[in-house]
């Protein structure tokens, strides 16, 4: 049995900032946000757009009522939970209109999380191949305002469906996994913003890639000449090629050649959001597919990475017609119709949040021009409006 993407598509915020703004007010030269940390634009999440609001818009995009009628599993995985005990994948269920006869439930590992969505969903399709599973991977990373990691903030969601007609991608069953008890990115409980340790992130995310792709060769005899593309999580654009670089040297020049250039168009979309933790790899994803010309059953490797830390390097082939499934002119119009704000707006907007002492709260959604939003805060409660 074939398992795999039957459809996927993302929704970002309907504000960005341009990080040559930010460089500047920040006494940065902009050539270090746009090469060095290679961000062109970062979305920007006003009090109407959570992580759930963005989960819904993005799965809003693929579900059908064929599909609302098979989906019987929402996983949603996050790392910007909003509660301790429910699950968000109840309110997207409601929302997004699933019937009741289905499990919801939320996963957290740092930017991990989607690929265990990813992973749980291929063995529940084995086990119920007439079955769907809806799966968002939605976040909204804040470092805080003047930090080293501002410049990779990002917001915004992925949304896929997994089944036995894998359209878009087939999942095959090569996968190699790490776990490492570390200290690189962690967010307790009493905090807003999460405790990072930039340098040693990037050298453990590297250190976890070069684990599971020695593995994969051991396990597979695979070698780099068999990819089309290798594509990366990405909490901000050069961190993959970074990871991609220490490999390189184990190919010919024609694939060192063809995996830099598909590395390129798998960061497109990125280089507009940023970090958008636990759907960022799928971003990339998206990415790759909408602007890169591969070949139909070509091989693609995915590298996942979540902070804590877990890394895995999986395998899929892109089905034939794939393209036909994807939603490259939702994606541009998304982008296109987004409002550029000042840095002064953005940081306006970047200190504003939600009660914390159980007071109603009432948001505006006039201005917000998305479909799904947060209205605001009732008795402990937070209400979504679907325009
Ligand atoms: N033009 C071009 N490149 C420039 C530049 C310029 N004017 N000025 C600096 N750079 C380059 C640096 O050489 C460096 O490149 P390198 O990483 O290839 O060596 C890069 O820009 C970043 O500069 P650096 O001084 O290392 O940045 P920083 O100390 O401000 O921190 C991060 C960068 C990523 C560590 C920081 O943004 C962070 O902590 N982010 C959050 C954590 C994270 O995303 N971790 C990733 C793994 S999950």
């Amino acid at each position: 049995m074939k398992i795999g993407i039957e459809k996927i598509s993302f929704h970002v915020p309907h504000l960005y900032v341009d990080m040559h703004d930010l460089a500047i007010s920040r006494n940065e030269d902009p050539g270090k946000y746009k090469i060095g940390i290679g961000q062109d634009e970062m979305a920007v999440a006003p009090l109407t757009q959570d992580p759930v609001s963005l989960a819904a818009n993005a799965a809003l995009n693929i579900v059908t009522d064929e599909d609302r009628e098979k989906i019987d599993f929402v996983m949603f995985a996050t790392e910007t939970g909003i509660d301790q005990s429910k699950a968000a994948a109840v309110y997207v269920h409601r929302l997004v209109g699933i019937k009741k006869e289905a499990r919801s439930i939320e996963l957290k590992h740092a930017c991990y999380s989607g690929t265990a969505s990813l992973q749980l969903a291929k063995g529940h399709i084995a086990l119920n191949p007439d079955s769907k599973v809806l799966i968002v991977a939605s976040d909204i990373a804040r470092y805080g305002l003047n930090t080293p990691g501002e410049v990779t903030q990002g917001a915004g969601a992925v949304a896929m469906i997994v089944s036995s007609d894998p359209k878009v991608l087939e999942l095959e069953d090569e996968s190699t996994f790490v776990t490492k008890d570390i200290m690189d990115f962690w967010r307790p409980n009493y905090s807003e913003y999460a405790y990072v340790d930039g340098k040693f992130s990037n050298e453990m995310y590297i250190e976890l890639f070069n684990d599971v792709w020695g593995q994969y060769k051991e396990k597979t005899g695979g070698t780099l000449d068999d990819f089309k593309a290798l594509c990366f999580h990405l909490p901000y654009t050069k961190m993959g090629l970074k990871a991609l670089r220490t490999i390189l040297d184990e190919a010919d020049e024609s694939t060192k050649e063809r995996l830099l250039e598909n590395y390129t168009k798998s960061t497109l979309y990125s280089r507009r959001v940023g970090n958008v933790y636990s759907a960022s790899l799928y971003l990339s994803l998206v990415s790759l597919l909408e602007n890169a010309d591969l070949e139909e059953n070509g091989k693609l490797g995915l590298f996942s990475y979540g902070s804590g830390a877990v890394g895995e390097f999986f395998t899929a082939r892109l089905v034939p017609g794939y393209k036909k499934h994807l939603l490259p002119e939702t994606h541009d119009k998304l982008f296109n119709a987004r409002k550029q704000i000042s840095v002064p707006e953005y940081e306006a907007i970047f200190v504003q949040s939600l009660p914390k002492d159980g007071s109603t709260l009432e948001l505006d959604v006039e201005e917000d021009p998305n479909k799904v939003c947060l209205a605001g805060i009732k008795e402990h409660q937070r209400q979504y409006v679907i325009k």
